[in-house]
């Protein structure tokens, strides 16, 4: 695996491949590091449809509200290493700084339809227009073909589509399933901020977004979505962000599965102290 750190010698490695193989696929997984199950599932699905793998390492500050967030980020960078080696993929970027954002660079405001005013955007004012500026500099520099996303979270993938398609760019998104501890919690990097005991009970948080589903066609998505919270709610020590069934293009809030052609349902539960998002897609 190549460790490059600029974006010139990220180009010339990746134009002297294309030049030699005009057909050739370049895909994309961006991180922050602190590598887990979640994000190999992307790393593998990249590797097993692209000729070369390019993951980046970058903790984002225009993403973070909160600069003690930022301070706090764990940055294993060595263990990194060694899970990108075993899933093959082929180049870690892992750029400064000022590779990302060059002097003459200033954040540029998308126009997002307000997806990133939304439900997460609610409580974390700016934080995808630094996901936008972030993943549009990427796009740039690295000009993959594929770009990889974890479904968990969701609004995340959303608010890439709606950056692709107003910047006009040829990269497809590819939108991952959720990757699952054993007992069905979402695989997360804040999930080693829970006890042993608290990472197996907070399986209820699926289990009611499962539960859900399959209430639908008694209950009704309204009444389902209700329940699924109130459940959730009746949980010892947890707290109920928000649970709501949303349309998957603008993240309205909807009441009946026939009001869009697709919908998800997101959620956020407060569980020991520590703040576990997750999500199914409904159709
Ligand atoms: O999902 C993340 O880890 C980050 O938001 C991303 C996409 C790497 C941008 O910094």
């Amino acid at each position: 695996m190549n460790i490059i750190k600029t974006s010139i010698v990220l180009n010339r490695y990746l134009n002297t491949i294309r030049e030699t193989n005009t057909k050739v696929t370049i895909g994309f997984i961006p991180t922050m590091g602190a590598l887990h199950s979640g994000h190999t599932s992307l790393i593998n699905a990249s590797v097993k449809n692209n000729d070369i793998t390019v993951c980046s390492i970058f903790v984002n500050p225009t993403q973070f509200g909160d600069s003690a967030d930022l301070e706090k980020y764990p940055k294993p960078i060595e263990k990194d290493i060694e899970v990108l080696l075993k899933n093959e993929c082929d180049v870690l970027f892992l750029p400064s700084n000022d590779t990302v954002y060059p002097n003459d660079y200033t954040q540029k405001s998308y126009d997002l339809n307000d997806l990133d005013l939304k439900i997460e955007g609610a409580s974390r004012p700016g934080h995808f227009q630094g996901v936008c500026n972030v993943v549009g500099r990427f796009f740039e520099i690295v000009k993959p073909d594929n770009a990889y996303f974890g479904q968990k979270d969701y609004q995340q993938t959303v608010v890439v589509n709606r950056l692709i398609q107003i910047t006009n760019s040829s990269v497809k998104l590819n939108v991952v399933p959720i990757k699952r501890e054993s007992h069905g919690l979402a695989m997360s990097s804040r999930n080693i901020r829970l006890s042993e005991k608290g990472r197996q009970n907070a399986a209820f948080i699926y289990r009611s977004l499962v539960q859900l589903k399959e209430d639908i066609s008694n209950l009704g998505l309204e009444q389902s979505v209700k329940k699924a919270r109130q459940f959730i709610q009746a949980q010892k020590g947890a707290h109920v962000d928000y649970l709501l069934a949303v349309d998957s293009i603008t993240l309205e809030p909807v009441k009946n599965m026939e009001d869009s052609k697709g919908i998800a349902v997101v959620t956020v539960v407060e569980y020991e102290g520590v703040r576990l998002l997750d999500n199914i897609i409904l159709k």
